[in-house]
């Protein structure tokens, strides 16, 4: 028996293969139900207790043999087709990561500008009361200039309705903090009118406010010029166009010279090439002292400007629709948008 064992031995040390098919073969032929180690088990309860051990211990060493065989096959078979299979020529599989929403991109765009020009961040809430909204800024009840912007009540007791304009955040930090002021204030706004392609009963708005002793028109028309330099680059034609709003005195609206190179802009700009972009003026003495601010000694200025509108100039889009539609196919398209 210990002869047969030893040629056994020989042969699963002998044997090299990679073909699974012959591989199989081996481990049927040692491992399997009549296979070679199952008979020499069988074999092995027939023998004298006095070659037990001796036999044993080499039946042992060829199962061992035999296993360690299989499992190094197993091992250089897995590895081999690792090796097949990874193909590195391959592109990576490409993670999906969203992008900041296009209003979100001009709004920090603006937020950065003003920063840097010495304007600190201001938020206020959406639902506002009559007071903020519009009595403190000059327009008390009865004020044909409400008519100007539809709103959104909540409720009459106590008062309460959804912020028309941003402005609403220039009396609330005014009646906390003294003079000097220099804020900019982004946010939602709400007006009840109909949805077209040009207008929407949501959008979003930046205010801005400065305070302190001295400030002059010039002061504003300087702010004003830099900040559109630094939005749409130098050389872009402003105009300060007179207008009227109930809490700056004088008022003006600013308009900027975009052309009409596409469709686009002739949407945009109703075929004019020229586009409101902001309202601004001296604030009023009236919305000072509402406030308690001296108008005596101290003067400023107030602009508010439509993102949506910059927005739709800077990516050429025609239609304020899309940007609350959230279609993917529009989104995606802000992915290599500069994030600042
Ligand atoms: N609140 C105005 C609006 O929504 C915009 C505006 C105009 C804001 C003049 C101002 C300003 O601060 O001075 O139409």
């Amino acid at each position: 028996m210990q002869e047969l064992i030893e040629k056994y031995k020989q042969e699963v040390l002998s044997f090299e293969s990679i073909d699974e098919k012959e591989k199989e073969l081996f481990r049927i032929k040692y491992m399997g139900k009549n296979g070679v180690l199952s008979t020499l088990f069988e074999d092995f309860k027939k023998i004298d207790s006095s070659q037990k051990k001796e036999i044993g211990l080499l039946i042992n060493e060829l199962k061992g043999l035999v296993l360690s065989k299989i499992n190094t096959k197993n091992a250089k078979s897995n590895k081999n087709l690792k090796h097949d299979v990874f193909d590195y020529t391959l592109p990576p599989v490409q993670k999906k990561i969203g992008s900041l929403h296009p209003l979100s991109i001009v709004e920090n765009k603006i937020i950065n500008i003003f920063k840097l020009l010495g304007f600190s961040l201001e938020t206020g809430p959406e639902i506002e009361d009559d007071w903020h909204n519009f009595s403190a800024l000059n327009m008390p009840e009865d004020h044909p200039a409400r008519d100007m912007q539809d709103t959104f009540f909540i409720s009459k007791s106590p008062d309460l309705l959804l912020r028309t304009h941003t402005s609403s955040v220039q009396i609330r930090f005014m009646e906390n903090t003294a003079p000097p002021i220099r804020i900019i204030s982004p946010g939602r706004v709400f007006r009840n009118e109909d949805i077209s392609a040009r207008s929407h009963c949501l959008f979003h708005q930046i205010e801005g406010l400065a305070i302190d002793e001295n400030i002059k028109f010039s002061d504003l028309k300087l702010i004003v010029q830099e900040f559109i330099n630094q939005l749409f680059g130098e050389n872009k034609k402003i105009r300060f166009r007179p207008s009227f709003f109930p809490f700056t005195e004088p008022s003006a609206e600013v308009d900027i010279y975009w052309g009409l190179k596409t469709e686009t802009d002739k949407k945009i700009t109703k075929g004019t090439g020229w586009l409101e972009i902001m309202g601004c003026g001296m604030v009023d003495p009236n919305v000072l002292k509402n406030v308690n601010i001296d108008s005596e000694k101290y003067s400023g200025y107030a602009f508010g400007m439509g993102i949506e509108r910059i927005a739709m100039l800077l990516y050429q889009i025609d239609d304020i629709r899309l940007f609350y539609e959230n279609d993917i196919r529009f989104l995606k398209q802000f992915k290599s948008s500069h994030i600042m």
